[in-house]
This record gives structure tokens, sequence and C-alpha cells, in this order.
């Protein structure tokens, strides 16, 4: 029995869509991107937890030291968490991995980078939005990603987090076997309207969400 995490769960309206774990950034909650995922994939199955971690009542999903230096023991440690939750959470809906897409934006998207590297197969793909290489100073294990889709929007001013970090992991999961589809922006820490347009172009072109051909490879 998994730890449970305060969600929203809104059932598929559309068949042959993807279904979004949806996970929010930090201070924010379960509520925050649904709409955000509604125009990512109208129709789709939405699935949005809440952190678990408080930071001064800021909702998290792992602790941080301070702003960008990561507490990576607890990184590891969340990641497992929330991927027992929605291991239980899909299988409880009927959704099957092959067509689970993580969409995060900063600490969400860096807790769905790590579930990718730390729990290969619970997705088949992932739209990252302001994310960072998660395990930080420690090189993830050989994991097999072939067949795992991801999406990255980065921005070459963020401060928040350095579009090196973004670079860096786009690295470690092409040198997974994922197919990565990086979309650098001029903007900073936050999500441009062209970004999410490319993003939405590019999961209706994936095949994510029962038309993968390589659905039998990712889980
Ligand atoms: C993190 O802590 O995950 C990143 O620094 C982004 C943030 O949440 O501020």
């Amino acid at each position: 029995m998994s730890t449970p995490f305060h969600h929203v769960f809104l059932p598929a309206t559309q068949p042959g869509r993807p279904a979004l774990l949806l996970l929010h950034g930090t201070g924010a909650d379960e509520h925050d991107l649904i709409d955000l995922g509604r125009a990512l994939a109208p129709g789709a199955a939405l699935l949005s937890p809440r952190g678990r971690v408080s930071e001064n009542g800021a909702n998290r999903w792992f602790r941080r030291l301070r702003e960008g230096v990561f507490d990576v023991d607890d990184v590891i440690a969340r990641t497992h968490e929330l991927a027992d939750f929605v291991t239980d959470a899909a299988a409880e809906r009927g959704i099957a991995h092959q067509d689970l897409v993580a969409v995060g934006f900063s600490n969400g998207a860096n807790i769905a980078a790590a579930t990718l590297l730390l729990r290969p197969g619970l997705l088949a793909g992932a739209v990252l939005l302001a994310a960072a290489a998660p395990l930080q100073g420690r090189e993830p294990d050989q994991v097999d990603l072939t067949g795992t889709r991801v999406f990255l929007g980065a921005g070459r001013a963020d401060t928040v987090t350095p579009i090196d970090q973004a670079r860096l992991l786009a690295d470690q999961l092409g040198a997974r076997g994922a197919d990565v589809r990086m979309a650098e922006h001029p903007g900073g820490h936050a999500l441009p309207a062209p970004v999410l347009a490319a993003a939405r172009d590019w999961l209706d072109t994936s095949g994510l969400g029962g038309q993968n051909p390589e659905r039998g490879r990712a889980g």
C-alpha cells in the first residue's frame, strides 16, 4: 500500500489520449496545472497530486538545502514514494503505463525527471518545463529509456534553473535511449506561450496515448 497523496483525478473524456500526471512547482498545489493539462491534451485523463514536502508552508516534491541545491537522498526517496502512489493510482483508474505522461513545471519537472531516471517504465513520456538534472552531482544509473519520449522546455535566461542544467538532463536522458525534444527559449523560469504550443503539438504527434509504435517496449 503506497503513501497517499492529496490529489485531483479527472477521467478522460476522449479516447486515444495520453493520461497526464501533473506535477506542480514550488508553492502550488494539485489544482495549479489542471488548466495547463486541459490545454496540452484536451480530453485526457488528469492525475494531479500535491507535493508532500513543506518548505515554510510551500508545497514541494523534495527537500532542498537552498535554491538550486537539492537534498539528493530526499529526491531519491520522494521519487520512489511518488512513483509507488502513481503505480497504485494508475492501476486503480485503469491507466496503462504506456499511456502515462508526466507534465511538470520547475520542482515538479525535477521530480518528473527523477522518476524517468529512477523508475523507468512507469512513464511513457514527459513534458518537462524548466527542469534540472535532479540527481545533481550523482551520475544516474544506466537504465534503458528506449521508447520513452521527452519534451524539454528550457529558458536560456532562467536564473533558477540554468540552461546548462536542462542541457545536462537532456544528455542524461538521451544517453539512456530516450527520444528527447529540446525546446530552448530566450526567457526565464516561466511557461512562454510558444513553448506550450510546441509541447501541445509534440504531444499530438508523439504517438503517446494509445498510438505509440514502441508501446510494447515502454513498460
Ligand atoms: C527546485 O528546487 O526544484 C528548483 O530549484 C526549482 C524550484 O522549485 O524553485
